[in-house]
């Protein structure tokens, strides 16, 4: 017996759209058809004029949990992400304590128990952790995180050294690894210089993270994932220049992906004055001519896919006037749908293509695919159901995460989801909550459907030469 049935809607698929009704079973479509085809169900929901996509997956969120949970926890969290169509989170390991360990990671997983929406847990790589990754991986690791620029958290960014051993490590597994791609030295030597100096207006920010802190780390980061075989992702993608690396590294058959967020296409260095401390993020908002070219690279594929950074903080923590004193980031899992879909309603970007980058990529790179990213039969019932029409603008009182600082409050936004579905349950039912949903979400399998791993200078890793090859 069918569960549930979505009728009269329009579905949109990367690659095109149709009218048709979708059934649900368990946690599975069981038929898409035509309007009306589909027979009876436990529940019918006339959807007519409304558009339907696979739910948005956001590579890049942190939740806090354990350990800051005065800024979020996985309950709040998650239920943010319902609220912005988002159906499956990959979460940071920059909480307290971070990620490293076996230990840590189930600790993790126990906190995840409250989720709404499925969920991948990152592993750290760091300098002082390399023994624990393959704990890490045999324990369920979705993917790794390397920290090569200091953020919050302040965890110590690894040496070229360490990441080399533990991109030689990770290869084999087939497990993509997260980058933050700025690299510390650099930034901790001019950071210090311009706060010696006095200098403390929240441009300085940029001046202290210039965008060849990214281009460089890219670079060495493809470098080593060239060498080893390892998969690599760059997150949050802020420059025009780094795109020249990471256009390069693909050139050359190195298996990278790269995201941006909201706040790189939308905001740049003249925001700044207007913000505040507010606008301060890792990697920063720089130049209007660096969201040109990554609004460019979204389009042509340079850039695979849209990621929120999700980093929320109180008013107290964001809010300095010494802009070294503001915490980086701020929530987004909740208001990148409606900001990405102006855009679609103002033609930039077809819906089609958002579909692309905020859900298939995303699922293929991450080995969630053919379950997850996208709408057909078989696949999990993962779905945002859209209101293209839907004015609504940006209250940050009003989000759903603990975060109550955005940059983008008050932006008007067209476009919005009004239901979210996570395997079948709606986690979120004309634009409310929707209560007892807290532990539907589940940690999701990596890696599925992905080419077999491709390790390379195996005879050179350490592990061989110290013939702990087992
Ligand atoms: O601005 C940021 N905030 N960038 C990051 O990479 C981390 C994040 C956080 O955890 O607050
Ligand atoms: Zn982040």
């Amino acid at each position: 017996m069918t569960d549930l049935i979505l009728t009269g809607g329009t579905i949109v698929h990367e690659n095109g759209r149709e009218t048709a009704d979708i059934a649900i079973t368990g946690d599975l479509i069981s038929a898409i058809g035509a309007p009306g085809s589909l027979g009876n169900a436990g529940e019918i929901v006339d959807v007519t004029g409304h558009h339907i996509i696979p739910g948005a997956i956001d590579m890049h969120v942190h939740f806090r949990e354990p350990g800051y949970t005065h800024k979020e926890d996985w309950g709040t969290g998650t239920q943010a992400a319902a609220m912005g169509g988002v159906t499956t989170v990959f979460e940071m390991p920059n909480t307290h304590p971070p990620t490293r360990s076996v230990v840590e990671f189930q600790k993790k997983q126990d906190c995840a128990k409250k989720a709404c929406v499925d969920f991948g847990i990152y592993g750290l790589l760091a300098e002082d952790n390399i023994d624990e990754i393959d704990g890490l991986i045999a324990a369920g690791a979705n993917a790794f995180k390397c920290f090569m620029g200091n953020t919050f958290g302040n965890l110590p960014s690894p040496s070229t050294g360490a990441m080399l051993e533990g991109f030689e490590k990770i290869a084999a597994s087939g497990l993509r690894i997260s980058l933050h791609a700025e690299t510390a030295s650099i930034m901790a030597w001019r950071q210090a210089k311009l706060e010696a100096a006095g200098l403390n207006d929240p441009l300085y920010h940029i001046a202290a993270r210039p965008e060849v802190v990214a281009i460089e780390a890219v670079a060495r980061a493809a470098i080593l994932a060239e060498w080893t075989g390892a998969r690599i992702h760059v997150l949050h993608i802020s420059s025009a220049g780094e795109l020249r690396p990471l256009a390069e590294a693909k050139a050359r058959g190195v298996d990278v992906t790269g995201e941006t967020c909201p706040c790189y296409l939308f905001l740049d260095s003249r925001d700044y004055d207007r913000l505040g401390s507010i606008i301060r993020v890792n990697p920063p908002v720089r130049e209007e001519k660096d969201s040109i070219a990554i609004w460019d690279a979204l389009q042509t594929g340079i850039v695979d896919m849209i990621a929120t950074d999700h980093a929320p903080h109180t008013p107290e923590e964001k809010k300095n006037d010494v802009i070294w004193q503001a915490d980086c980031g701020f929530p987004g899992v909740e208001t990148q749908m409606p900001l990405m879909l102006s855009e679609v309603a103002a033609g930039r970007m077809t819906l089609e293509h958002y579909v692309k980058i905020s859900s298939a990529n995303p699922a293929r790179a991450f080995g969630l695919w053919p379950m997850k990213g996208r709408l057909a039969v078989g696949a999990h019932a993962d779905i945002a159901v859209l209101d293209l029409a839907r004015k609504e603008a940006v209250q940050a009182a009003r989000l759903h995460s603990r975060g109550k600082v955005t940059p983008f409050e008050g932006r008007e936004t067209i476009g919005a989801p009004v239901h979210t579905l996570v395997r079948g349950q709606f986690v979120q039912r004309d634009r409310a909550l929707v209560s007892d949903m807290a532990g539907h979400g589940r940690q999701v399998t990596a890696i599925q459907n992905m080419p077999e791993a491709k390790p390379v200078n195996t005879d050179m890793t350490l592990a061989h030469l110290l013939g702990d090859t087992a």
